[in-house]
C-alpha cells in the first residue's frame, strides 16, 4: 500500500504541487530547498516543547533501549500525545524523525524474530497524522535519516564532518553516525550542481549558450565533488557494523520476506500497510541530475525510482516534475549543434555515471564484504544477523542488477562527439 492510501492530504499536495508549477522563474526558493544546503533541513530543530517529553526522553536513548530489549515495553507504556502543539514545519519534520526512529527501533529491536503485526496506537495515531501533515509515509525516510538530522557542535563552524553530529540515533554507535554524516555532506557536495541545474534550465529557457555551458561545467564539478564525499564512507562505516547492525533498522514493511503482511497501524487501519525502508534512492539529487540530464532508465528501474518519490518531501517532489516538464535540455544541446555544449553535456553523464559505479563499489564492499565480516561475529545485539536481508537492499530490489542497470542507462545517454 502507498502514501495514497492513508494520506488525506493528497489534494493539499496535489494543489502545493500545481500551484508551484504555475509560478516562474524557475528557482529554489520556489521548491523550499535552500540556496546553502539544498535540500538538508537548515538547521534543524533539536528539541519540541516539554508537552513532547515522553517522545523526546525514549528518542534520546534508543540505542541503549534496544539494546537492552527494552523499547517495547517504553513505547507501550508512552502516553498517546496530540499533534496540535506542533507548530510550523520545522517542529513537523523533528516530530516525524522522532516518531520514525522510534518506529523503527520498534519493529526491529528483536532483529528478524518475533517481528511486532501491530505498531501500537500511541505511537501510529501521531505518527500517521505528522506524517499526513508533511505528505510523507509513515516509515523513517531519507528525509528522516539524514536531511532533518543533522546538527552543528559549534554553531559557528562549518558544516565539515568534525564540527557535525546526529540529532536521533540507533545501534550502530561512531559507524552509524558516519554513515549519517558521510551521506549528508554528498548532499552537500550536491548544492552548486543544483544551483547550476536551475541556471541550466534558466539558460534554455532564454537560448544563452553561453550561461548554459558555465552550468553545465558547474554541474560536472559538483557530481564530482559528490564522488569525493561518498569515498569518505570508507573512513567513517565499518562494513561489518553497517551489514551486521545498521541495516536492519533502514528495513521496510514492503517486499520483505520477514514481514511479508505488513504492518498493522493501530487506530489507522484493520488491514497492515506496506512501506519501503529508508534508502538514500529517495534523495532528490539524483532524481533531479537525471531529468535534467534526460537520461532513461529500464522499465523496472524507473517504477523502482519513482516509487521512491513518493517517499520524499511533496516540494522536493514538485521540483523533479518541474524539471521533467521543462523544454529538454538534451534536444536543445543536439539541435544548438555546439560542439563545447555536447561536450560539456557529455561530461556531466559521464561524471554521474561514474558516481554511480562508485556507489555500486561502496554497495559491493559494505552488503558482501560486510556479510563475510559479520558472520559469526557476535558484532549485532540482535539475536541473529538477518538472514532474508542478505542479497537484498534496504528497500528489497535485486539489487547489484539493478544498480548496474541504472549506471549503465546513465552512460546511454552520451550525445556522440562532433567529427
Ligand atoms: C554504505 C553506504 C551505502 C549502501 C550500502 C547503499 C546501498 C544502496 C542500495 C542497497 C540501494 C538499492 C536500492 C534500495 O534497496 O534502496 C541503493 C540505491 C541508491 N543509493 Fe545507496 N547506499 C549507500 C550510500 C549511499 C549514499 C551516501 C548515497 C548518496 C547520497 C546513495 C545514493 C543512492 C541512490 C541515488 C540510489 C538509487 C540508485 C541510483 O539512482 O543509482 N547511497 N543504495
Amino acid at each position: 500500500m502507498d502514501r495514497f492510501d492513508v494520506t488525506s492530504t493528497v489534494g493539499d499536495v496535489e494543489a502545493q504541487n500545481t500551484k508551484l508549477k504555475n509560478s516562474l522563474p524557475f528557482s529554489l526558493g520556489r521548491f523550499h530547498i535552500s540556496e546553502d544546503y539544498g535540500f538538508l533541513l537548515p538547521d534543524p530543530l533539536k528539541e519540541l516543547s516539554h508537552y513532547y517529553m515522553p517522545w523526546m526522553e525514549i528518542a534520546n536513548n534508543l540505542p541503549l533501549m534496544i539494546e537492552s530489549h527494552q523499547l517495547r515495553v517504553r513505547v507501550d507504556e508512552m502516553p498517546l500525545l496530540s499533534c496540535h502543539l506542533l507548530k510550523g514545519h520545522r517542529e513537523q519534520y523533528l516530530a516525524h524523525l522522532l516518531l520514525s526512529f522510534i518506529t523503527m527501533g520498534y519493529v526491529w529491536q528483536e532483529g528478524e524474530k518475533n517481528i511486532p503485526k501491530v505498531l501500537p496506537r500511541n505511537l501510529a495515531l501521531p505518527f500517521v497524522e505528522v506524517s499526513q501533515n508533511l505528505g510523507l509515509p509513515p516509515i523513517l525516510v531519507h528525509s528522516d535519516f539524514v536531511l532533518s538530522n543533522w546538527k552543528k557542535k559549534d554553531p559557528d563552524g562549518p558544516l565539515e564532518i568534525r564540527n557535525l553530529d546526529i540529532i536521533v540515533s540507533l545501534p550502530g554507535g561512531e559507524s552509524l553516525k558516519g554513515f549519517i554524516l558521510v551521506t549528508l555532506l554528498v548532499e552537500k557536495a550536491a548544492v552548486p550542481g543544483i544551483k547550476a541545474l536551475t541556471q541550466a534550465i534558466n539558460a534554455v529557457l532564454q537560448s544563452s549558450e553561453d550561461e548554459l555551458l558555465q552550468a553545465l561545467k558547474q554541474m560536472r564539478t559538483s557530481v564530482v565533488d559528490m564522488i569525493k564525499a561518498l569515498r569518505q564512507m570508507h573512513d567513517y562505516v565499518d562494513p561489518a557494523i553497517f551489514y551486521a547492525v545498521i541495516r536492519i533498522f533502514l528495513s521496510g514493511w514492503k517486499d520483505n520476506p520477514a514481514i511479508p503482511e505488513g504492518l498493522i497501524y493501530e487506530g489507522v487501519s484493520e488491514e497492515p500497510l506496506k512501506y519501503s525502508g529508508g534508502s538514500a534512492a529517495q534523495s532528490t539529487v539524483f532524481h533531479a541530475f537525471d531529468e535534467l540530464l534526460g537520461v532513461c532508465h529500464s522499465k523496472e528501474s524507473t517504477a523502482f525510482l519513482h516509487r521512491m518519490r513518493e517517499y520524499m518531501p511533496p516540494s522536493h517532489r514538485a521540483f523533479i516534475e518541474e524539471i521533467h516538464s521543462a523544454p529538454s535540455l538534451r534536444e536543445y544541446i543536439l539541435s544548438s549543434g555546439s560542439c563545447l555544449l555536447r561536450e560539456a553535456y557529455n561530461q556531466c553523464v559521464m561524471a554521474l555515471a561514474e558516481l554511480r559505479s562508485c556507489h555500486i563499489n561502496i554497495v559491493a564492499k559494505y552488503v558482501l564484504t560486510g556479510a563475510t565480516k559479520a558472520k559469526d561475529g557476535g558484532l549485532s545485539p540482535l539475536p541473529g544477523t538477518p538472514q532474508a536481508l542478505a542479497a537484498r537492499g534496504t528497500g528489497g530490489t535485486a539489487v547489484f542488477n539493478f544498480l548496474k542497470s541504472v549506471r549503465d542507462t546513465t552512460m546511454e545517454g552520451i550525445i556522440k562527439q562532433c567529427d
